[in-house]
């Protein structure tokens, strides 16, 4: 791991994508200057304004590149065995996700690949699809469990998820979701009862858990049983998210929003009154538009709802084998624009400032002086080009707590 750079480092000839609230799309700062110190930003501003102590410090002149705040993932399951690339050629033959699923396919397929694959060859694989994010100016992403669906797994998964930051310069945040699908031979009921709210108690003392996540759908689990979970991390002060109205609409967005969910992911099928729900709560939407398009989905999440009620967007990739095998965070931006019709501001904002409120995380997604120095430089001088490209990746250099990385 790089050790933090004490000495102050000098950006200079650079456009900067603040992405502050309430500074206009991308609060762009034009001819701009940018200071590190530390792991920490400690100035930015127009280039003239550049303050005197740093007019004698070395300057790496950027020749009008753009500075982003580095890229969150806020959901992905990175951590995972095996591959489903034989459902997806079922898919093609017209099978569905869900008659996959409900045939002992899909999620539990993907259970019984990672119950078999050792805590080293996870990591080793999982750190593989890090390294494919990393390179595209990623600094935090959010990791899952719920490949599991039992005790020893699901802590499996987690120690693997925390192991990535041993090891590459990232951050992580960890998702605890136990309630991701029923395992085989299993009651919905006495599974979550018995099995996944021990396990999720056992993580937490173990210190793996940073929230609650759950599947909130027909395939899966209903209002109550979620609730049931979401009461115990209420108790034990973990904040929670869910996967809500992806397939269809069984209240999963209401029932985040009653637990002040940090986020309500896929959303497709979330209603107008959904959308107030998650504004008045405070709720991030996070839209995957990797799983919309490799499951052939029509329903777009509303997004003019979520727009009219001033409900933050974020995007992440969804990374999974099942729904989402998708390794880019860019394309997800592309795919965002494209698919579900939000501006390119919308879509930095929701890899950016948005993706780390759907964390919790206050120190991170948008530049300001006191935050930490997580930036990206791209090889473009307007951002709506990050979301344009289809499969390019312009990254010039990715800074991580204040080091070139
Ligand atoms: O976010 N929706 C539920 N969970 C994942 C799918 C995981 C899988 O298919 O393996 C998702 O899309
Ligand atoms: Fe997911």
């Amino acid at each position: 791991m790089p050790a933090p750079d004490v000495y102050p480092h000098v950006y200079t000839e650079a456009s900067l994508a603040t992405m502050q609230p309430d500074a206009g799309d991308y609060g762009l700062l034009n001819d701009a200057a940018l200071v590190t110190e530390g792991d920490k930003i400690a100035w930015l501003g127009p280039m003239a304004d550049l303050p005197r102590p740093y007019a004698t410090t070395a300057k790496t002149p950027l020749g009008g590149r753009l500075i982003t705040p580095a890229l969150i993932d806020c959901h992905t399951h990175i951590v995972h065995g095996g591959n489903r690339a034989l459902e997806f050629e079922m898919r093609l033959q017209g099978a569905s996700y869900e008659a996959i699923a409900r045939a002992g396919g899909g999620i539990v397929s993907t259970v019984t690949a990672t119950r078999d694959t050792s805590e080293a060859e996870l990591l080793a694989a999982a750190l593989i699809r890090a390294d494919a994010l990393i390179r595209e100016g990623v600094s935090t992403i959010e990791v899952k469990s719920g490949y599991g669906l039992d005790l020893d797994t699901e802590l499996k998964m987690l120690r693997v998820a925390r192991q990535i930051a041993t090891q590459r310069p990232l951050r992580i945040s960890t998702s605890f979701l136990g309630a991701h699908a029923v395992p085989k031979g299993a009651g919905a009921d006495s599974y979550i009862d018995t099995v996944c709210i021990p396990a999720l108690r056992a993580a937490h003392a173990e210190g793996l858990v940073d929230m609650v996540d759950g599947f909130c759908e027909g395939i899966a689990f209903d209002v109550p049983q979620i609730s049931r979970l979401f009461d115990v991390a209420q108790a034990l002060g973990l904040p929670v998210k869910l996967h809500a109205e992806q397939l269809s609409n069984i209240g999963g967005t209401q029932l985040a929003a009653r637990y002040n969910a940090r986020s309500a992911d896929h959303v497709e099928y979330a209603t107008e009154a959904d959308a107030a729900a998650l504004a008045q709560s405070g709720t991030v939407a996070v839209l995957l538009p990797g799983a919309f398009y490799t499951l052939h989905e029509t329903q777009k999440p509303p997004v003019a709802a979520f727009r009219a009620h001033g409900v933050p967007m974020a995007l992440a990739t969804d990374w999974n084998p099942g729904s989402s095998p998708l390794g880019s965070l860019l394309l997800t931006m592309n795919m965002g624009c494209t698919l579900f019709g939000l501006t390119p501001a919308e879509a930095l904002a929701g890899t950016t400032r948005h993706a780390a409120q759907a964390l919790g995380l206050t120190d991170c997604g948008t530049l300001k002086a006191g935050k930490r120095a997580d930036l990206a430089i791209w090889n473009v001088k307007t951002p709506a080009e990050l979301s344009y490209g289809i499969g390019i990746n312009p990254l010039h250099t990715r800074i991580f707590a204040g080091a070139q990385t």
